[in-house]
């Protein structure tokens, strides 16, 4: 199994080199004031550090099932389990299928490829395009497999984003074969336009559908969530159960006090959404000037750019980029086997707007110069 590159990498890098490689959140834009009084309100009660249920505090499932019953997809809070981030839940979806096949995307999250590694998942990579997986190529795969991972909202690493007509395909394709989707869906509320239909409400008992406040609120909480078929739920507790027993309540009830202000966290939002709209034009603008061989599409939300810079070998060039003090992710992370990438995936959150063409400029001159 790889060692995550992006963890190596955060861990290797020093204050003078310019990081587009994590998928940071620009903490300059966590609401802190307003976290800071919900936690005031936590820590005069001595109860809120006690253990906690394992499935989650009531109060912030129910939270949780009313942002989908919003969206029109009936939900009530036993369909939902509260998870140490979205990665715990990738984690407790994989014990549950051990051994099993699964059809990913092509390329995928690093951090759920290992996931699937470690609980012996057999992949089946399906090549995503930018509307999203190639949609016969998908069934014929899942056809026999019946589980499959994908990301449609602005994908990590590829930024791209399912048309309504391949979610509608999907849904069809898994109502036809039976079987599961796990959508992971992080990034969905960070779109530029309008928020897309998940796939999973079409399906609502044959889909896990997960969510975070990492990209929204802060990583540092390490909350997110399932929602699944009540029945399924009940057996991902017992998994959950031996892993931490419950998630932080300490965070949870922070996030609940926090959230009762509906208006004020949709407010948040919309501010989120205007500012990396126009961290994203920074970047894409900077990457236009300095490296106009570099090869993408401008995204419609989340965190990245991913494209290719034409016969170079990224994974050889970003030892190079290191020792200018600038570094990104080379695409070959993304695949299930290490193969010679063109591909690059830059995070375009969190760097200033500064540091971004500094960042970019390096990156110019490292291949003029080579
Ligand atoms: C696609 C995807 N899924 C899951 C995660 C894990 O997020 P968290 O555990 O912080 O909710 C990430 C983090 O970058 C991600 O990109």
């Amino acid at each position: 199994m790889k060692r995550s590159f992006i963890r190596q990498i955060l861990e290797s890098i020093d204050e003078e080199t310019i990081s587009f490689a994590g998928g940071l959140p620009d903490e300059t834009l966590f609401p802190i004031d307003d976290l800071a009084n919900a936690s005031k309100k936590i820590f005069d009660n001595n109860k809120n550090f006690q253990y906690a249920v394992s499935n989650g505090i009531a109060s912030l499932r129910e939270k949780i099932a009313s942002f989908y019953n919003d969206e029109g997809f009936e939900t009530n809070p036993n369909n939902i389990l509260i998870t140490t981030g979205s990665q715990q839940a990738l984690f407790i979806i994989a014990k549950y299928f051990e051994n099993k096949s699964i059809v990913v995307e092509k390329p995928s999250y690093l951090g759920a490829v290992n996931i699937f590694k470690m609980n012996s998942l057999d992949m089946k990579a399906v090549t995503l395009e930018y509307d999203g997986i190639h949609t016969d190529e998908f069934e014929e795969v899942y056809k026999d497999v019946k589980l499959s991972y994908l990301i449609p909202d602005f994908q990590n690493p590829k930024g791209s984003l399912y048309s309504q007509e391949k979610r509608d395909k999907i849904a069809n394709i898994v109502k036809k074969h039976g079987g599961y989707i796990i959508e992971d869906a992080p990034y969905s509320e960070l779109f530029y336009d309008k928020k897309s239909n998940n796939i999973s409400s079409q399906i609502p008992d044959n889909s896990f559908h997960l969510g975070s406040f990492s990209k929204t609120l802060s990583p540092a909480f390490r909350i997110g969530w399932v929602r699944a078929n009540e029945e399924v739920i009940n057996d991902l507790i017992l998994i959950k159960e031996t892993i931490d027993l419950h998630s932080s309540g300490v965070s949870q009830y922070i996030l609940n006090e926090y959230l009762k202000e509906k208006e004020k966290y949709k407010k948040h939002l919309d501010s989120l959404r205007v500012k990396y709209k126009e961290k994203m034009e920074v970047f894409a603008e900077a990457l236009d000037k300095y490296l106009p061989q570099f090869e993408y599409e401008k995204p419609k939300g989340g965190m990245f750019i991913y494209g290719r810079l034409p016969n170079i070998d990224t994974y050889e060039l970003v030892f190079e980029a290191l020792k200018k003090k600038v570094v990104y992710v080379p695409g070959s992370e993304f695949y299930i086997t290490r193969q010679k990438c063109d591909e690059i995936r830059f995070n375009f959150t969190h760097s200033s707007k500064e540091e971004v063409v500094i960042g970019i400029k390096r990156l110019k001159e490292l291949i003029e110069n080579r």
